[in-house]
């Protein structure tokens, strides 16, 4: 499964390059904002960042264009940006049309803000690369991450589909684990929720122990 840094920040995404070879970046209009910086200047840094490599960066369009000829418009603007660039399109009839003309002119889209099978193979059926099913959200109001994302794998690969799933909006390790296991292509989380699943308070109790023993041990001197 791929590891994807769900930010804006590029402070966040240098760091998880350097230590976690990074696989890919998604982001959205909540992520800009929270970089404090205009959407273009912020997009063309990450660009940057990621120039050179094969890694695919998840951009979303503007929310409030609904016209698909608008998407398409900015989505190709985007992908003109940086080859890394995969045009994010929320799951909508105007999106799903923006996805299938955006797939025919060579450009990859990420479908996003999807919460039911049914929207995920729309998407697949439109030719989206990318397929974001929002697992945090789904598991608040009572829904199963597992039985969700087995789903829609199991849809895709009965019916022979291309699309990759991204896990999104993940909250914590257990969601980490879940996904995985429920044949998730990639995932992507926040910084502080990966720096999380790396921990185990059992680990840090046995490098104590550990380092007891090691200090309680005959010097070879
Ligand atoms: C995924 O691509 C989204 O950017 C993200 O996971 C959205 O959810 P969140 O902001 O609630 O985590």
């Amino acid at each position: 499964m791929k590891l994807f840094l769900d930010s804006a920040i590029t402070d966040e995404i240098k760091h998880s390059i350097e230590y976690w070879n990074l696989d890919g970046l998604t982001t959205n209009p909540k992520h800009i904002k929270n970089s404090g910086k205009p959407f273009l200047r912020v997009v063309e840094e990450i660009a940057d960042l990621f120039a050179g490599t094969d890694k695919p960066v998840s951009v979303e369009v503007d929310p409030h264009l609904t016209d698909w000829e608008q998407i398409v418009e900015q989505g190709t603007k985007l992908s003109e940006m940086s080859p890394n660039f995969v045009v994010k399109v929320g799951a909508s009839e105007n999106g799903f049309k923006a996805i299938r003309e955006l797939t025919q002119l060579g450009i990859r889209t990420n479908a996003t803000l999807i919460f039911s099978v049914s929207q995920a193979w729309h998407a697949a059926r439109a030719g989206a690369y990318f397929i974001s099913p929002f697992i945090g959200w789904k598991e608040t109001y009572g829904d199963s991450p597992t039985t969700f994302i087995h789903e829609v794998a199991e849809m895709l690969e009965r019916h022979e589909y291309d699309s990759q799933i991204i896990a999104a909006a993940i909250r914590n390790s257990c969601q980490i684990a879940d996904v995985a296991l429920a044949g998730a292509h990639c995932v992507t989380a926040g910084l502080a929720v990966y720096q999380e699943s790396m921990q185990n308070p059992y680990t840090v109790h046995g490098e104590k122990v550990f380092q007891d023993a090691w200090d309680a041990t005959p010097s070879d001197e």
